[in-house]
């Protein structure tokens, strides 16, 4: 099978390591989307402020052993109390947008749309309004991982009653906040929520069972997210015009010998299962890319596996759920080689500019938003974050080279984070942002890195002129 692996490695294949690195001067287009983002439960703290419900987060790392250092996310950033703050900082950036996630319990304490939390909903209205006051483009990520803990309590994802009981929260926000937020992401990098959470078993709900339910997860999240995307299709779009897509991560794989067939079909499957996974049926055919069938499929399907580890959809279930994206949201970060079945890390930014170009002749040239890309240093280097800096001006420029010599139709590029925050597993041990915050300090003092003022300088360049 022709992969898009191969026809992106032969696209590139003449470029020698020099030739990789060279920068390349020139500029986005005036319309160009540059943001920051965060997520409610890294950064807001307030955990049971005002009416919240406890999330699995919550739970999961209020619970000594679970995180590093025992950190929580109680208080996080205070964002809860320190919007106005985080606004100033949003503003000094001139960022054009700030895409954030709204916490689910902090709405519905339970879950449910009984039990309306007004002062929850006061909190997002209040940042929706003071973005708009100064012209930044909220884009809200709907789940960002903190499931309502009394939602996880009947089963979670694994519950297919979740797929109304999500849709009940999406459609109470788009009927609460879609006349001013027009950018809608449902899940927040559902591989993580299905591999993470129920593959290795790292985050909540911490369940250990790689052989199928992962599989299943993900087979019930591409269904709500469907369900969720025709909601607004039906009932919102026309009133309110705005676009929905869900958030997809994936780190570009180079095959480690191009000359050899089965090493570019090693990479090629590699992203189909990071990406296709959920992107295959969204923005193709409704359906697992054959990769994944032949490998963990079924067999009356496609010539695979004997045991089929993915569930099938319906032909129903397929016309349902395909097309059901305005627009492709990719969070990124590193690239790595494929080797058969190992795989090494390896921070590269021409990779970032290699997976744009497979997104674009993989899903037929989508408009293409990088949702998150950043990397993390340890926290007690404070502002002078020199390999952050180097980070962004390299993985900038590769996004301008799929923009302007590759035509990439790339819409806007949203770096991760605003600000140090609450970093999952890690705690506060490690800090993606563009801002120190002093985590030891009871008002969480913010001050701007040195990266920070080079990404206002490429934003108000708008890229690299000569
Ligand atoms: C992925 C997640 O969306 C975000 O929450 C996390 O902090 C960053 N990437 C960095 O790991």
């Amino acid at each position: 099978v022709p992969s898009k692996s191969k026809v992106v490695w032969e696209k590139f294949s003449n470029q020698n390591k020099f030739q990789r690195k060279r920068y390349h001067h020139g500029t986005f287009p005036d319309n160009f989307l540059w943001g920051v983002s965060s997520s409610a439960y890294q950064v807001e703290g307030g955990w049971n402020a005002d009416g919240k419900g406890p999330s699995t987060w919550d739970t999961f790392s209020q619970k000594p052993g679970n995180i590093l250092n025992n950190d929580n996310g109680d208080v996080a950033c205070d964002s809860y109390n320190k919007f106005n703050e985080d606004l100033y900082m949003l503003r000094a950036l001139r960022v054009k947008s700030y895409r954030f996630s709204l916490s689910w319990s902090r709405i519905f304490p339970n879950g449910n749309k009984t039990s309306v939390n007004n002062l929850g909903v006061d909190y997002y209205n209040r940042i929706i309004n003071g973005l708009l006051a100064h012209n930044i483009t909220p884009m809200v990520t709907l789940h960002h991982w903190d499931l309502p803990q009394a939602l996880q309590d009947i089963g979670g994802w694994q519950n297919l009653n979740m797929i109304d009981i999500f849709n009940e929260f999406c459609d109470f926000c788009f009927d609460t906040f879609g006349d001013r937020v027009k950018f809608w992401m449902t899940f927040n990098q559902p591989h993580t929520i299905a591999w993470v959470g129920y593959g290795l078993g790292l985050m909540p709900p911490s369940i250990k069972k790689p052989g199928e339910a992962p599989y299943m997860i993900a087979h019930n999240l591409l269904k709500a997210h469907a369900k969720v995307y025709h909601t607004y299709d039906e009932k919102y779009k026309k009133l309110q015009g705005g676009l929905v897509s869900i958030t997809l991560n994936a780190d570009w794989i180079e095959p480690k010998d191009a000359d050899v067939p089965r090493e570019i079909a090693a990479a090629d499957r590699a992203l189909q299962f990071q990406l296709g996974w959920f992107a295959h049926p969204i923005f193709k055919n409704g359906d697992y890319p054959d990769a994944m069938k032949w490998q963990v499929g079924n067999k009356s399907e496609l010539q695979g596996h004997e045991n089929s580890r993915i569930p099938t959809f319906t032909a129903e279930e397929k016309a349902y759920i395909q097309g059901t994206a305005d627009f492709f949201s990719i969070n990124t970060y590193t690239s790595r080689v494929a080797h058969h079945t190992t795989m090494k890390i390896l921070a590269a930014a021409w990779g970032l500019r290699r997976l744009l170009n497979w997104i674009k002749e993989e899903y037929g040239d989508p408009d293409i938003y990088i949702s998150e890309n950043g990397i993390a240093t340890d926290t007690k280097t404070t502002v002078d974050d020199t390999d952050r800096f180097f980070f962004y001006k390299t993985y900038i420029d590769e996004a301008l080279k799929a923009h302007n010599l590759d035509g990439v139709k790339l819409k806007g590029y949203t770096a991760w984070s605003l600000m140090d925050s609450f970093e999952w597993l890690s705690g506060y041990t490690v800090g993606f942002g563009l801002h120190h915050v002093d985590f030891k300090n009871p008002i969480r003092p913010r001050t701007p890195k040195r990266s920070a003022l080079y990404y206002y300088q490429v934003i108000r360049d708008n890229g690299f002129p000569l």
